[in-house]
């Protein structure tokens, strides 16, 4: 049996460009589910059935992340919901950790947004590749040539375009795609894409007087020659190396430019690739079964206490049943019931592969940035914390409740959500999150899962730095700092500052330590 190739990919964008609607069609297209609008609906129902998820319903916002597994022409695409609010980006970070490739969307009238950008930056961090679909060209949007120079000048990226939007609004007349000479074309009222396709041999085909307006064609030969005059040729190296982006217009709402994004992804986008780990890189061909957690969700299940740890595969073959080791732990424990995430359904995994993604049920044992391996002798890397920019101090309304308050602020860090913080001196516990819908998040699930009913006041502090050196220099810089300092969840000796200027300030007195905005795990 040959294994399907896998693309395990995740769609960046600021909110309203089209992620969910292009979600949708791509899972449509995949043959996924029957009906698009299925992914919103179900996101609703289950939605409904979680207290603390009340938050994503008033503000509209998906806060959580999933993962949706479709298999299309021999091809499996898994793909890693990211959520898109500006608030809740630290798990976003995570999640593209996970992923080999990402589909960034922009919106043809807006073009880079800062969401956009931000997650952009992430990607290129490491490296990932990005195809570009410029989405809604279907109304009216910029200049073409505008928004391909935003994307090489914003992101100095070079760009390519694949393909070429005849008009867009009212005058979208078809997208023509520059390799196969095919133009597509909307048909009926509502301008969707219903299968008027036809196939030339360039640009100067006669026959294409035939298809078009004499504006559109005009238009088309004008435009298309100079974009692929004017831009950088496609090259596969320079795209998986992350220093090109393929640029495909499009209209999800229309069905325009998804099947190209599709074939596109089946074609450039990098199988699992190489996992950055200890002692050496992880290749996807390495025979024993190594995986990280990039995230931990509670409450999938209401009725139980149970978690669900999403597991990125990065090689070997894993069955069901088999011990691993996280690095965490350290306890070897049997996964009986990995769980496989398809868009309808959760199946239970029988086996998977480099680039899968398996849900693993657990009572918290399992933490983000842990390690799951066979023989428990590496440790996989890059999956930071990020320094918090907004810090509280947690206070009780009952104070007998302390235990139930650590007790919980220790797992919702473990999780993810928030990072806490215990000073050295006072009894006063902090919080730290990147985003202020982090601590609206914190407070309902204390509420609705922990009972505990807490209030966030103000903090002194500004941000936080991890810190490390040897262990004189560290000695130095805390006998005479005790007051900013506290340990995070793990003990590690974290330095609370009143302001960055603080940071600087210390960082350079103290040039024997580290002041680290990230911690790896
Ligand atoms: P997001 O997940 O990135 O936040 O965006 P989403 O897909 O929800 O799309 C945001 C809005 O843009 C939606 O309209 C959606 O219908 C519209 N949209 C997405 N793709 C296209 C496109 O190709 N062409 C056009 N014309 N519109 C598009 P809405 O009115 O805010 O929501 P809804 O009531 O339609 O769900």
């Amino acid at each position: 049996m040959t294994i399907p190739s896998r693309r395990t990919f995740a769609i960046i964008s600021h909110p309203d460009a089209g992620k969910t609607t292009l979600t949708e069609k791509l899972l449509l297209e995949g043959g996924a589910i029957h009906l698009a609008g299925e992914v919103k609906a179900r996101g609703a129902n289950r939605r409904a059935r979680s207290d603390w998820m009340k938050i994503e319903q008033q503000r509209g916002i998906s806060v959580t992340s999933s993962v949706m597994t479709f298999e299309r022409g021999g091809i499996v695409f898994n793909l890693l919901d990211t959520p898109g609010h500006e608030d809740f980006s630290e798990d976003t970070y995570r999640t593209l950790t996970a992923v080999d490739s990402a589909v960034m969307v922009i919106d043809a009238a807006k073009g880079i947004e800062p969401q956009t950008r931000k997650l952009f930056e992430v990607c290129r961090l490491r490296n990932v590749p990005i195809v570009t679909f410029v989405n809604k060209v279907d109304r009216e949007g910029r200049d073409p040539f505008d928004l391909l120079d935003e994307v090489a000048d914003a992101l100095a990226l070079d760009v390519c375009p694949m393909s070429w939007p005849v008009g867009m609004g009212g005058q979208f007349e078809g997208i023509f795609d520059f390799a196969s000479g095919t133009l597509r074309q909307p048909t009926g009222a509502s301008k969707e894409f219903e299968g008027k396709a036809a196939t030339f041999s360039g640009l100067e085909d006669a026959g294409l007087a035939g298809a078009l307006s004499a504006d559109g064609l005009a238009r088309l030969r004008e435009e298309g020659e100079l974009a692929q005059g004017g831009y950088t040729s496609f090259d596969l190296a320079a795209y998986r190396h992350g220093d090109l982006t393929p640029v495909y217009f499009g209209s999800a709402l229309k069905l325009f430019g998804v099947t190209e994004l599709l074939d596109a992804l089946s074609a450039y986008a990098p199988p699992p690739r190489e996992q950055p780990a200890e002692p050496e890189a992880i290749s996807p061909e390495r025979p024993d079964v190594t995986g990280f957690i990039f995230k931990v969700q509670a409450n999938m299940d209401p009725q139980h206490r149970d978690r669900i740890a999403f597991m990125r595969l990065c090689s070997g073959r894993f069955k069901r049943g088999m011990k691993l080791t996280p690095s965490g732990s350290g306890k070897p424990m049997a996964v009986h019931s990995p769980i496989l995430f398809f868009a309808q359904d959760r199946e239970l995994a029988d086996e998977a592969y480099p680039g899968d993604i398996i849900g693993i049920p657990n009572h918290g044992t399992l933490r983000v940035g842990d390690t799951l391996s066979e023989k428990a002798d590496v440790r996989i890397t890059g999956l930071p914390n990020f320094a918090p920019e907004i810090l509280r101090r947690v206070a009780l309304k009952d104070p007998t409740k302390t235990k139930q308050l650590r007790k919980a602020l220790d797992d919702l860090s473990e999780e993810g959500v928030i990072q806490v913080f215990y000073p050295e001196i006072g009894s006063q516990w902090i919080v730290g999150v990147v985003g202020q819908l982090q601590l609206e998040v914190l407070i309902s699930r204390l509420e609705a899962e922990y009972k505990v009913e807490a209030v966030l006041e103000a903090s002194p502090y500004d941000t936080a730095r991890w810190l490390s050196g040897s262990d004189a220099a560290l000695k130095g810089f805390t006998d005479i700092n005790r007051s900013s300092l506290a340990k995070d969840r793990d003990g590690n000796p974290v330095f609370l500052a009143k302001s960055a200027w603080d940071v600087g300030y210390q960082q350079e007195r103290n040039p024997e330590v580290k002041f680290s905005a990230t911690k790896e795990r």
